[in-house]
């Protein structure tokens, strides 16, 4: 048995900030951010909220996908920016869509949330246990941005994005995912409850810290790395994929997976030159905006390679066959 994606769905803030008005709250400038990053603009949350992008990129997938919502038997929700710490937001989804039947709950994996959410959705669907799955990743990492801090406040954006998976026959795929525990401190962000006691001494805690060369070079290492073990653990090749659909956090990491694997850089759909790097939503949101572009054709087959703060990372690969 393997699953297959029915349906997407995405949703961003409606106001944009660009480059120029990040240059007025820090000192950068457009051309400095292009050219490290490849961002020009970001979605920013003003009234919504990861809670309420993750339910309308739900609603939209649900809508792609034609089914009744008593169908979907489970939801799993991305997320480490969730409005409120209890309920899920899944459960807010859940109520939002009507999914009477469906078991709810959040995963924390920061951008590597949508891969692993994914990874663990299909494994309850190949061992049998539910039929159709929601998938969501949403963030709004511009509440934990702290807008004065240049090195982070350039990269990030708010958004959402969904996929209904099926159970269906077909090949069946094995994913690679892992963490490195030790290296933590690279990326990272306190509680709310501990950036309130905080805050008082040091003005900083409650807000997202990262050595961004560390990140980097991470990335730029293990990406390839586990699409390479990825394409491996099912005896495929680098050219039995169509489309390399990588984490969106800085056009140059891209480039440099690409050049890693001898791929040319047109396999990789790129848009976070339109909402920067948006956590767990970046993967889903990219996904929805290939299927209804017409990029992502029936028989095409992808891989999905997250990274984060954890460190984590993970590698996955699917065929689209709506
Ligand atoms: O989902 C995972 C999330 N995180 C990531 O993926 C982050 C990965 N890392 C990155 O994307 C890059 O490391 C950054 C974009 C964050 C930074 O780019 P960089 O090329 O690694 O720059 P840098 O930190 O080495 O800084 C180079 C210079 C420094 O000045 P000096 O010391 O050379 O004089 C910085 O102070 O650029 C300066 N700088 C800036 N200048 C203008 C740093 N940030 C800015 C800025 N505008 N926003």
């Amino acid at each position: 048995m393997a699953e297959i994606i029915i349906g997407t769905g995405a949703a961003v803030p409606d106001y944009v900030l660009d480059n120029d008005g990040v240059a007025e709250m820090v000192e950068t400038d457009d051309a400095w951010i292009r050219e490290r990053t490849g961002i020009l603009q970001r979605h920013i949350a003003k009234e919504e909220t990861a809670d309420s992008l993750a339910e309308e990129a739900a609603c939209r997938a649900m809508a792609d996908a034609g089914i009744a919502p008593e169908r979907i038997d489970l939801i799993v929700v991305a997320t480490t920016t969730a409005r409120v710490r209890m309920p899920c937001v899944a459960c807010r989804v859940q109520e939002k869509i009507g999914a009477k039947q469906a078991v709810c709950f959040d995963l924390n994996a920061a951008c590597t949330g949508f891969v692993l959410a994914y990874q663990t959705a299909t494994a309850y669907l190949k061992a049998g246990i539910y039929r159709t799955a929601l998938v969501i990743g949403s963030d709004c990492m511009s509440q934990v941005i702290d807008w004065g801090d240049r090195s982070t406040c350039i990269l990030f954006g708010d958004g959402a994005g969904a996929a209904v998976l099926q159970r269906h026959p077909g090949l069946d795929y094995l994913p690679v995912a892992g963490a490195d525990g030790g290296k933590g401190e690279v990326l990272s962000c306190q509680a709310l409850y501990e950036r309130q006691s905080f805050c008082k001494e040091s003005g900083k805690s409650g807000f997202l810290h990262m050595d961004g060369q560390a990140v980097f070079k991470f990335a730029v290492r293990k990406v390839p790395e586990a699409i390479l073990e990825v394409l491996e653990l099912n005896g495929l090749t680098i050219e039995d994929i169509d489309w390399f659909v990588v984490h969106q956090a800085n056009r140059r990491i891209i480039e440099s997976v690409a050049r890693h694997l001898g791929v040319s850089l047109e396999r990789f759909p790129v848009n976070l030159q339109e909402y920067g790097n948006t956590s767990a939503a970046s993967i889903p949101i990219l996904l929805d905006e290939m299927k209804h572009s017409g990029q992502l054709k029936k028989g095409q087959r992808l891989v999905i390679a997250g990274f984060g703060a954890g460190l984590t990372w993970g590698a996955s690969i699917l065929d689209y066959e709506h």
